[in-house]
């Protein structure tokens, strides 16, 4: 049986990526490490945790004894690290455990994968270290990296050291790049969670400056399977870029919400727009066709449907994570933002 290491794994693509895989290939046993954050959620696999070949380990992906400790555990065939902090908006907010978990934590990663041979380490990356495009152009695997935000920076960093340990160690890194990913189990702090929750509760949604920005929209499930396919048949040392083909400004997206939830558009606040705001990302992830033989599969209008309709049925679990320290960040982020309008 094959073992693989996820870390991360009760957020929202982690998640998914472990359900997917225990669900698709009976040969695989997995051990999630995941430090439950604010953001992880071990709710999120509550349907598997009877799973014989399920492990769950709390822990820090910075402790380095305990990362040595289980990596010592027993053989591994892959370690898949999607442990970060992941929300832009609080990376401008305190930047510091963004730069201790994104970069320290990969670190310690990367030195006990080294350590044990792990024949091979993938990275979960973001489209975001490529920082922003205008109106026109895709970014390939070949763009130069600009990260903008702190979030950004930091998961920058963490591919460099993953670029490095290739370049200096014959480390067997592999380093995926995706943009915004949407569906099941995502944190309501991240665009699409967020409005489709308030709208169902009648709330108005916060739409930062013009709400001309781009973003381009994956089903969190595609992204697992270009992940799976990396870090099956990826070549050493390689990026790989994973998009969904689907550009949206966000004010369209958010007159598409209120559609399919049928609310009227006086539900939309303009606010202060983020600072630094990254105008538009968009992907060629021609490499990834090529190369893994991957292709997004989800269009967006079944997987967005999807996704309204999986939060209608899990009220409870989004009650359930706006009711502890999310009201304080909301408070913070939005408050102020809020009344200006
Ligand atoms: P998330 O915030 O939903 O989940 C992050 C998980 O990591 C949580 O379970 C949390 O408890 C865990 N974690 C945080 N710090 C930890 C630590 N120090 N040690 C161990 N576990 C820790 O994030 P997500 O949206 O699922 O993103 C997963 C990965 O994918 C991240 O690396 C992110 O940068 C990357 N990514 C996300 C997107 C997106 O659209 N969400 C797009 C591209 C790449
Ligand atoms: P987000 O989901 O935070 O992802 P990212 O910043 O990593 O792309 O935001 C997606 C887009 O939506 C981004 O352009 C910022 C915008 N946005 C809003 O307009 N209002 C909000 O309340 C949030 C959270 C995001």
């Amino acid at each position: 049986m094959q073992r693989i290491i996820v870390t991360g794994g009760c957020g929202f693509i982690g998640s998914n990526f472990v359900r997917h895989l225990l669900a698709t290939d009976p040969g695989l046993a997995i051990v999630n490490i995941d430090k439950l954050t604010y953001a992880g959620n071990p709710e999120n696999l509550a349907d598997i945790e009877s799973d014989s070949r399920y492990t769950f380990r709390q822990g820090d992906i910075c402790d380095a004894a305990f990362i040595d400790g289980v990596l010592g555990e027993g053989p591994i065939d892959a370690v898949v690290n999607f442990a970060a902090e992941s929300h832009v908006d609080r990376s401008i907010l305190d930047s510091g455990p963004f730069i201790q978990t994104n970069i320290v934590g990969t670190q310690v990663l990367l030195d006990a994968a080294r350590k044990r041979e792990v024949p091979r380490y993938v990275q979960v990356s973001t489209d975001e270290v490529y920082g922003s495009l205008g109106d026109e152009g895709f970014f390939t695997e070949e763009t130069p990296l600009a990260p903008n935000s702190p979030y950004s920076a930091s998961k920058t960093s963490a591919d460099l050291l993953v670029r490095s340990y290739c370049h200096t160690f014959d480390f067997p890194g592999i380093i995926t790049r995706c943009s915004n990913n949407y569906g099941p189990y995502q944190f309501p702090e991240k665009l699409l969670p967020l409005f489709i929750s308030k709208l169902m509760a009648d709330e108005s949604v916060p739409v930062y400056g013009d709400g001309k920005n781009v973003r381009d929209w994956i089903h969190v499930l595609d992204h697992c399977r270009g992940i799976e396919a990396a870090m099956r048949k990826g070549q050493i040392g390689e990026v790989y870029n994973f998009g969904g083909k689907c550009e949206m400004q966000n004010i369209a997206l958010t007159k598409l919400l209120l559609k399919l939830l049928d609310k009227p558009e006086s539900l939309i606040t303009y606010v202060k727009d983020r600072p630094g705001h990254d105008l538009r990302y968009a992907i060629d992830c021609s490499k990834a066709e090529r190369e893994l033989g991957w292709a997004p599969q989800v269009t967006f209008e079944e997987g967005l449907n999807d996704t309204i309709l999986w939060y209608q049925d899990h009220t409870a679990w989004v009650d359930r994570i706006k009711s502890g320290e999310y009201m304080k960040y909301y408070e913070q982020q939005y408050g102020e933002r809020m009344s200006e309008t």
